[in-house]
């Protein structure tokens, strides 16, 4: 088992575990790919094939007819080779011919497939599948890791990318918006590895995270008024606790007249409002020039006249550029960080603004925190995988050199049921937050019944 995850590479950490479960269940026969006798047949027609074709002349026509002539040529190419083979055989392998000059090769079927959320590619013959929560072995396969280090170029030589033992891993998007990795050898040991994720499913809504016990109504309408107040609100919580998924549904709560930049790395918010403007980093080129990073794409998108800048999630030193801009206006930001408890966020949020280089007192950086950021609201991912918000506090003031919070919301648990469930839920701490004060001058109407903590 732990052989197929060290050959899937590196892997989105929060996939590991459901991976791990997927390939434990696999049957054995399972486990294996069928070879496929044709595939040095199918390497020399290609090869041939990229000889002949006229592609100058390829890219002039629409993609429809472009497939059609691929196609037309591999069938000339192939009856050539005079190797017997029954019809449907020949079409198939038309159609992967066609699928390796014009696409991804092995795996752009699977790419096509709208059923399809994520492809593996852990070895030439080990590609595999995850359609609706559970993972698959595909049928179809790379002739060797040569094939596979192919498509992987080609999926980053566009970018102007570059992968080779001296830069062995990439991470890159398709034109479609899929997320790609790949990772090849030395790091990679057992040869060159690739994984999609692919974009496609629909974010989860509110109604989702109602329903999944990850926040309650309750806490949706306090979001909902800070949103409406134009409160800063940071999410926090460890990787693959849901930070970005409740920062998407707590964004879809802005105003579609609002004016709406984005700023990630790499671009993962599906926001619904028009008025979005996206940014996104950029890596250094092959020559090392070129990086854009978070800290130049805030700057800039305070020149854009922005209504809200959302930051996916803040690592380093535009932290400084975001406190300042939400200390001067700028307000109703969101952005998430990766932390352990909402104090831990603020130390976080600390320690990236003296990454800024700007030499500040901790004092003062901690005042510009307390007078920026208004709410903190933490994911935790529970022992039966579901995520929970647990705490749910207001950034308050200062006292002395201590950034105050206080808990508005906070999870209690009562372990875990018979089948391994956790049982519990996210209270009211029955202390009303300080900005409630100003509820009447936004014209929100929550009723103080809201804030009352049940008798715990
Ligand atoms: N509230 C939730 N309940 C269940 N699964 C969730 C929830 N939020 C996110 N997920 C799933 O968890 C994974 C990680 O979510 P993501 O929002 O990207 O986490 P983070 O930004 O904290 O790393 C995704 O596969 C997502 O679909
Ligand atoms: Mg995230």
């Amino acid at each position: 088992m732990s052989i197929l995850l060290q050959r899937s590479g590196y892997l989105l950490r929060e996939k590991e575990e459901r991976l791990d479960q997927a390939v434990q269940s696999l049957p054995e026969e399972d486990v294996y790919a069928p070879a496929d006798p044709f595939l040095d047949l199918k390497a020399r027609v290609h090869e041939r094939l990229i000889h002949e074709l006229d592609v100058a002349r390829l890219a002039e026509q629409d993609p429809v007819t472009v497939r059609a002539n691929v196609e037309e040529a591999s069938r000339t190419l192939l009856a050539a080779e005079d190797v017997p083979m029954a019809r449907q055989e020949r079409l198939r392998i038309i159609g992967e011919i066609a699928d390796e000059v014009l696409g991804f090769g092995p795996i752009q079927p699977l790419l096509d497939d709208p059923t399809v959320s994520e492809v593996m590619v852990n070895a030439p013959d080990r590609v595999y599948f995850e359609r609706a929560g559970v993972l698959h072995l595909s049928d179809r396969v790379f002739k060797d890791a040569a094939h596979v280090m192919r498509v992987i170029e080609k999926i980053v030589a566009p970018l102007n990318r570059r992968i080779d033992e001296r830069s062995p891993m990439v991470d890159a998007r398709l034109p479609d918006g899929s997320r790609v990795n790949a990772i090849i050898p030395p790091l990679a040991i057992d040869g060159p590895t690739l994984t999609v994720r692919k974009f496609a499913r629909e974010p989860y809504q509110t109604e989702d995270l109602i329903r999944f016990q990850t926040l309650t109504p309750e806490i949706v309408e306090v979001l909902r008024a800070c949103i409406a107040m134009r409160l800063n609100v940071m999410v926090c919580g460890g990787t693959g606790t849901g930070k970005t998924t409740l920062l998407n549904v707590v964004s879809s709560f802005i105003p579609p007249t609002e004016r709406i930049i984005t700023i990630e790395d790499p671009a993962e918010l599906q926001l619904r409002q028009r008025h979005v403007i996206r940014l996104e980093t950029r890596p250094a080129n092959i020559e090392g020039e070129g990086q854009i990073t978070q800290r130049d794409l805030v700057r800039n998108a305070l020149r854009m006249r922005p209504d809200r800048i959302i930051v996916g999630e803040v690592r380093g030193g535009e932290a400084f550029d975001m406190l300042q801009a939400m200390n001067t206006g700028h307000d109703g930001s969101l952005t998430t960080v990766h932390a352990n408890s909402p104090r831990d966020a603020l130390a976080r949020v600390e320690n990236m603004v003296l990454m800024a280089g700007l030499d500040l007192p901790a004092r003062a950086i901690r005042e510009q925190i307390s007078s920026a950021i208004n709410l903190v609201v933490h994911l935790n991912r529970m022992r039966d995988g579901s995520r929970r918000v647990t705490h749910v506090t207001e950034i308050v003031g200062m006292e002395g050199q201590v950034v105050t919070m206080q808990d508005i919301f906070v999870f209690q648990g009562r372990g875990l049921d018979d089948q391994g469930r956790v049982l519990g839920s996210v209270h009211p701490t029955g202390l009303r937050p300080k900005f409630s004060e100003r509820f009447d001058e936004y014209g929100i109407h929550l009723p103080a019944s809201l804030f009352e903590g049940a008798a715990a």
